[in-house]
This record gives C-alpha cells, structure tokens and sequence, in this order.
C-alpha cells in the first residue's frame, strides 16, 4: 500500500451478490478503513453492477443492507466515510452513458473479468456485462476520485479508468485527474480454500472462503479442511506449495506477523498443528465483526439513516460534476 501525506478522494465498492469474505476484506476493506483516517472517502455498494449475472430481485435489498452492515462492522464510520447504494445516485448511470461515448469496445473486449464471466454464464452474455467497466468508470470519475483501493482482479478495470479518463479529457478538456488502483502489498489476491490455484470468491461454494460472519466452528472446519499440499513443512512457496502459502499469507495479515516469523514459529511442526493456530487467529480477529454485527442487524433506523446522510453527501459532489461534464460534452 502507498501512504500520502496530504488528503486525497479515495472511491471504491463491493457487490451486494455473496457474502462478504477475507479476500474481500484483506485486498479491499481493509485499506477502507485505514484511508479513512485521514481522507476524503466515498464507499458503496455497487447493486447496479450486480446486475450484470443473474441474481433474485426479491433478495436485492437484504443483500445491499448487509453489505452495509459489514461496511461498518469491519470498521467503517459513516462520520468518516460516506456510505451508500450506488443505484441511489443517478448520477452515475448519466455519466456512465456519457462514458460509453469515449469507450472504444476494443478496450471492453481486452477485460479479463468479462471473458472470464462470459465463459461461466454462457446463456446470459448481455450488455451490462460488457459495458460493466465503463460503470466503474463513472462511479470513480464522479468523484474526481484520486486513489481506488482495490483487490488485484480490479487493477485492470481501474487501468481501463484511467485510459476513458484521459480520452474524455483529450476530447472535452481537463475535467478527470487519472485515478490510480490502490493494491495492499500482501494480500491483494487471497485465493480460495477449495483450490488454491483459483482466487477465493463470494460466488463460489462457501467451503471455498470465510464469510466475515461466519461462527467459529465453520471457521474451524474450514481451515482444517482447507486444500494443502503434500509434506508437512509450514514453509511459504507459493509454486510448490500454494495452499500452504495461501494460508500464512492470511495468518501473516490477521496476526501481524511477517512470513519469516510465522515459517519460525512453526518449525517442526505439521500442517494441522499450524491450522488449528490460524483457526483460533481468524476467530478472535472476526469476533468484535461478528459482535458489530449482531448489534447493527437489530438497528434497522440506524443504518437507513447512514444511507440516506450518505446519499445527500454522495449526491452533492456528483451534482456538481455531472453538471460539470454535461457543459463540456454540449448537453448544456
Ligand atoms: P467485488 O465485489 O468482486 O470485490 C470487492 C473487492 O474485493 C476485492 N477482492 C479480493 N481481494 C483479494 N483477494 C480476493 N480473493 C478478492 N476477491 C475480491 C476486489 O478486488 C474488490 O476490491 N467491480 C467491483 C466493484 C466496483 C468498484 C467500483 C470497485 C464497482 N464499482 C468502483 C472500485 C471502484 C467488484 O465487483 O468487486
């Protein structure tokens, strides 16, 4: 992670689909929440991107509010950060179509994620899927974002920013600084417990990642069932031995300690021996998440109000650029 001194506006979100896991928290949230202290920080949940694979309207709504409700378990204050639902802001649906303007599709085409998601959900390849970056570039360019704290499978769609950034800029004058992806040095790609070769995620099988909520004993059962390779040494190698590796690099992050420590630490010792030390680590590290937790899902008044204070703070910066970016394109 890079440190400035001077304040900056730091923008990013998460998709209401899943459950909040570790990957989601160590590559992103967690960056959240030291930015906070000392900038300007805009954090949302990004439903209308959720829309792009399929997914239960009926559900929607419960999934936005308990991704707002991980926000600030895991440590967001809405004193400090503003908090909202992306679909809220209008505007970032107008700009995102004024976007599409300067986007040329050979650009959409290179996106990694969008082959990749085109391959798992075949039968519903639409245009939201395809233009989903160019989304993400609105919800960035809104804010005149400078830094967007990111998990590694991010960085290319802030790049992508960056590029429509500086066309729009070419084309309708000086308007978007170039935001910069923002990656923590360790744990930017945290990967799954099923299969260490594929990156953890919400929309896989759940005994492929810990939920920040999930109660100890699932925690438990899933490190000790996590896939590890063959030998016994607790030693990081992340060719020979990526599940092992996978797992002191979330030990090293939870329990502050650097790789040379944890391989110390664990000398002589076996795989089982060493996952029941991070079982016990991860459940005392997520306790007060899942305490916060408890509390904030009985205090239903609260978090709307967050939301709305959110939305107001949100709207008022994006007015004025969407205004902004209207006079430089002729729509005013
Ligand atoms: P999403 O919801 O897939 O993931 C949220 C954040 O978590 C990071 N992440 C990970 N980091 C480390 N290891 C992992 N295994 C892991 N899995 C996910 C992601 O990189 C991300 O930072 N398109 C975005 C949401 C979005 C957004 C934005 C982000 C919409 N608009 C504008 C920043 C700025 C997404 O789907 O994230």
């Amino acid at each position: 992670m890079f440190y400035v001194s001077c304040s900056m506006r730091v923008v990013s979100g998460i998709q209401p689909s899943g459950q909040i896991h570790i990957g989601n928290y160590l590559g992103a949230i967690k960056q959240w929440i030291s930015l906070q202290e000392k900038n300007e920080c805009v954090f949302f949940v990004a439903d209308l991107h959720s829309l792009t694979v399929p997914y239960e309207p009926k559900e929607l709504q419960n999934k936005i509010i308990e991704k707002v409700i991980a926000y600030i378990a895991a440590g967001l204050d809405p004193e400090k950060s503003i908090i909202f639902v992306q679909s809220q802001v209008k505007e970032h649906t107008e700009l995102c179509w004024m976007l599409n303007t300067v986007c040329p599709i050979g650009e959409l085409e290179r996106m990694t994620q969008f082959k990749e998601k085109s391959k798992k959900f075949k039968n519903n390849i639409n245009a939201g899927l395809f233009n989903y970056p160019v989304l993400m570039a609105a919800d960035i360019l809104l804010y005149k974002a400078h830094a967007v704290p990111v998990g590694k499978d991010q960085e290319q769609h802030v790049e992508l920013v960056r590029s429509i950034a500086k066309k729009f800029n070419q084309k309708f004058g000086e308007t978007f600084p170039e935001p910069k992806s923002m990656l923590p040095k360790i744990g930017a790609k945290i990967m799954s417990l099923a299969d260490p070769k594929k990156k953890m995620s919400k929309s896989d099988d759940p005994k492929s990642y810990i939920s920040l909520f999930d109660e100890p004993e699932d925690i438990q059962k899933k490190i000790m069932s996590s896939q590890t390779d063959s030998g016994k040494d607790v030693i990081y190698n992340i060719t020979k031995k990526p599940g092992i590796s996978n797992l002191i690099v979330i030990y090293g992050l939870l329990a502050d300690k650097t790789t040379e420590e944890i391989e110390k630490q664990f000398k002589g010792k076996n795989y089982s021996e060493f996952k029941k030390s991070l079982s016990k680590t991860v459940i005392e590290y997520l306790e007060p998440f899942r305490r916060k937790q408890k509390e904030l899902l009985l205090r239903d008044v609260y978090v709307k109000e967050i939301l709305n204070k959110g939305k107001l703070r949100a709207e008022n910066i994006a007015q004025t650029t969407i205004q902004e970016a209207r006079k430089k394109m002729g729509l005013e």
